[in-house]
């Protein structure tokens, strides 16, 4: 185990899985899209996990992160940009600016994962972003956005996970009814060690599907997709997501929102 606590490190381990990210939105287009994606642009890249798994994927992937803050971006460079080879550096091109107004070559896809575009919390500003998306991607370009809900969501929460030799907490603080909005921390503990508290904070607005869906549509989207997780033989999601016109009601659930332009 790090000495030190790396507070991205955690977040990376704990939270993202971007080699299997990057597949299975790679194959997502693939099959909406009968031929290869090429430009990935991540927004809300943080330490841009994914767009480094991307240039890995072969010699004509380039990736796009973006980010507004400077911080997991520096983190980003200095740890996971020098483990690649020089030609996969040179396809990768990190952007320090705004999703809302940046602008960056077409890419074939765009992802927003871990729900951050739930930072939005006006439905005007949420559309501009759409709106942001649709202008950077290409014609045949898919917009992969997550989303997450059920029940549980809806009232104050900690779940928790154990890596070994440190637990993960997912804390939602608080939800609003009248405004939809949440406060959300991610809690660290390692073995041996006190509690960690508020390493991550996330100030949100929880967004249905039918309100994005809506959005996306008034953004130029022509057809929207909502991949749903399938199930295990004890009723527990089983990691395997596809395309459904109906899901399914239970305490908290994800689910990928797929838009064609
Ligand atoms: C929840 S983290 C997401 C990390 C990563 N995308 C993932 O999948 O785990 C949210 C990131 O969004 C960034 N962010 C928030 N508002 C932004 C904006 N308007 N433009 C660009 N990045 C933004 C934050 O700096 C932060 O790094």
């Amino acid at each position: 185990m790090k000495k030190k606590f790396d507070k991205y490190w955690y977040y990376r381990h704990s939270v993202q899985s971007p080699d299997l990210d990057v597949r299975f939105i790679r194959n997502c287009y693939r099959s909406l899209k009968k031929k290869e994606a090429c430009i990935f642009r991540e927004d809300f890249c943080s330490t841009f996990a994914l767009s480094c798994e991307w240039v890995k994927l072969g010699r004509l992937c380039r990736s796009i992160a973006v980010d507004i803050d400077d911080r997991p971006l520096k983190y980003g460079k200095e740890h996971s940009l020098r483990q690649l080879s020089f030609d996969q550096q040179e396809r990768l091109s990190v952007i320090h600016g705004d999703v809302l107004s940046c602008r960056t070559t077409k890419a074939d896809i765009i992802s927003a994962l871990n729900f951050s575009y739930f930072v939005f919390k006006k439905r005007d500003d949420l559309k501009k972003y759409f709106l942001n998306c649709y202008k950077s991607l290409n014609k045949n370009g898919l917009l992969v956005l997550d989303c997450f809900g059920g029940s549980q969501c809806f009232e104050a929460n900690e779940e928790q996970v154990d890596h070994g030799t440190f637990t993960y907490y997912w804390d939602q603080k608080s939800f609003d009814p009248i405004s939809h909005h949440a406060v959300f921390h991610i809690h660290y503990k390692r073995r041996g060690e006190k509690k960690r508290k508020k390493v991550f904070t996330y100030d949100w607005r929880f967004w249905v599907i039918p309100e994005i869906k809506d959005l996306l549509k008034e953004a130029g989207f022509r057809k929207i997709h909502v991949y749903w997780e399938g199930t295990d033989k004890n009723g527990e999601g089983n990691g395997c997501f596809k395309r459904r016109e109906k899901g399914e009601d239970c305490e908290s659930w994800v689910a990928y929102i797929m838009s064609e332009k």
